[in-house]
Parts: C-alpha cells; structure tokens; sequence
C-alpha cells in the first residue's frame, strides 16, 4: 500500500469522524432516543451505537469496496486492509448524558494500525494520525509526556466486566502503591488520546478488544509514546496491554498485569 492510498484514507477517516460526531449528538440531544439496553452487566448500549456503525459501513464500502470493516457492533472479517471501527467508545458515558465519549475509526495494513481518527464531539476534540506523519489534536501536534517518576506519574487503568472485579483492584493497588496515581475515565479510546496529549504518562488494561484501540495505538505511536502487550508482542486485542510515553515502559508496570492468557 501507497502513503497516497493510506494519505486517502485517513483524510476519508477524517471526514467520517465529523459526520459520525454529528449522527451521534443528534442522538444524544434528543432524550427520546437515548432508550438503551443492557448487552451485559455495565455493558450498555444505545441506539446510537448501532445507527453510527451503520453509517460508517456503509460509507467506507463505498468509498473502498475492496477494503474490510470490523465494528464493535456489527463484527466482521479481517482483511489486508482492514477497518475497525468503534461507534461509541464510552458509551455508559455517552448513555448517562456524561461528555466523556467518542467516536473510534482505525485502519490497518496488514494487522497493523496505520491511520487513527478519535473524535469527541462534546469535547470539542479530534485526535488523528497515521503512519509516519505524528499526531494531532484539532490540527496541532501531540507529544506525549516525559514524565519518567512514577511518583509524578498518572496511570489510567481501564476496567470492564469481562474479567474478575478482584484483578482490576489487584492491579490499581499494586499501581497506586508503586506511588503513581490511579484514575479510570471509561473510555479505552480516549485513554490512549489521554497518554498522546500527555495528558496521562500510561494507559493499562488487563483486557481490552481491538476496536477500543485500532485508531489509538497510531495516534500513541505517532506522538512519540510505545504500545506494547505485556508479553512483549505487539498483539492488538484482548491481551494485557500498557500504552505509554515510553519511559513508563521502564517502571515495573507491565510486570505487575495478573492475568494470564486470552478469554
Ligand atoms: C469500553 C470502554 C472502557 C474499557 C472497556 C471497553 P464501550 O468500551 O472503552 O473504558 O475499559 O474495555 O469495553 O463499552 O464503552 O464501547
Ligand atoms: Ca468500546
């Protein structure tokens, strides 16, 4: 693949990103069609979710008939060049009326993440990258921190229901102990915005699924920060993984993640 097709691509992502923002608030400003499910314990979702993916699918095999789409919602197959996509990152955020949420386009070459769009649209903020061209946020460019003391680091640490309760406040406390400090905003998406702004020094999550950071690990990589699972692979999805300003890479964090394998 060209940088021309990947310079197409993440300028149609680009684009997308703003439309996708603007079918979501239309959403979330009119109460009467935020109904809203449960998929699982804290698992929620809206009709937004499913109206977004929609939109975004069928764009892309528009534009690019021949490329793969994997959304959180709708699934699908892998491909040599492959988009993968969540609707709503956040979205008990996005379903509780809370600004913290966002939309996540990512596109791969080969399994690996070459171009990011991350948009919030309350916030205000698009974060974008792609390979070999840094990161940006509304435009300007991103660097992540350099902060290298764990005792003025800020680590966010993401939780879901799809391990134990038990592993996460494992892993928060023996974090918080090592003297950084703990938070978690319920977004994987902009917790790797987050770490890109220099906002936070690492994000860390015991398991996370590859839509919540197809468009982040381009936009972390780009701003000078390290991704890493913490088998020391470069597996995307459902493993333990740190994303970080790479000197948080050299405190013992990734060592302390408890659990042991996919599920
Ligand atoms: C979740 C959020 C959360 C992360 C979970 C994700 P959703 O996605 O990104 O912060 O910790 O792993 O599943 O349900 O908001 O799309
Ligand atoms: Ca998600």
């Amino acid at each position: 693949m060209t940088d021309t097709e990947i310079e197409l691509r993440y300028l149609v992502a680009l684009g997308l990103a703003q439309e996708a923002g603007a079918l979501a608030m239309s959403y979330a400003n009119n109460r009467e069609r935020m109904a809203t499910r449960m998929k699982g314990r804290q698992d929620f979702l809206t009709e937004a979710d499913g109206a977004v993916e929609m939109m975004l699918r069928s764009r892309i095999a528009r534009v690019f008939p021949n490329d793969g789409f994997v959304g959180e919602e709708g699934g699908g197959d892998g491909a040599e060049n492959l988009w993968i996509v969540d609707p709503i990152d956040g979205t008990a955020n996005f379903a509780r009326g809370e600004p913290h949420w966002c939309i996540s386009i990512g596109f791969l070459h080969k399994m690996k993440p070459v171009v990011g769009v991350i948009h919030a649209p309350v916030l205000g903020e698009t974060f974008a990258a792609r390979q070999g061209a840094g990161a940006a946020l509304n435009g300007g460019p991103i660097r992540v921190s350099d902060t290298t003391d764990i005792h003025a680091a800020a680590i966010e640490i993401g939780w879901s229901d799809r391990l134990p309760f038990e592993d996460y406040l494992g892993l928060v406390a023996k974090i918080g102990g090592m003297g950084a400090s703990t938070k978690r905003s319920a977004s994987g998406a902009l917790g790797l915005c987050w770490v890109a702004a220099g906002r936070t020094d690492a994000y860390l999550e015991l398991h996370i699924n590859s839509w919540d950071v197809a468009a982040g690990i381009v936009i972390v990589e780009e701003a000078g920060g390290m991704f890493t699972d913490v088998w020391g692979g470069k597996r995307m999805d459902t493993r333990t993984a740190i994303y970080s300003n790479g000197q948080a890479h050299d405190c013992p964090v990734a060592s302390l993640a408890t659990h042991d394998g996919d599920t």
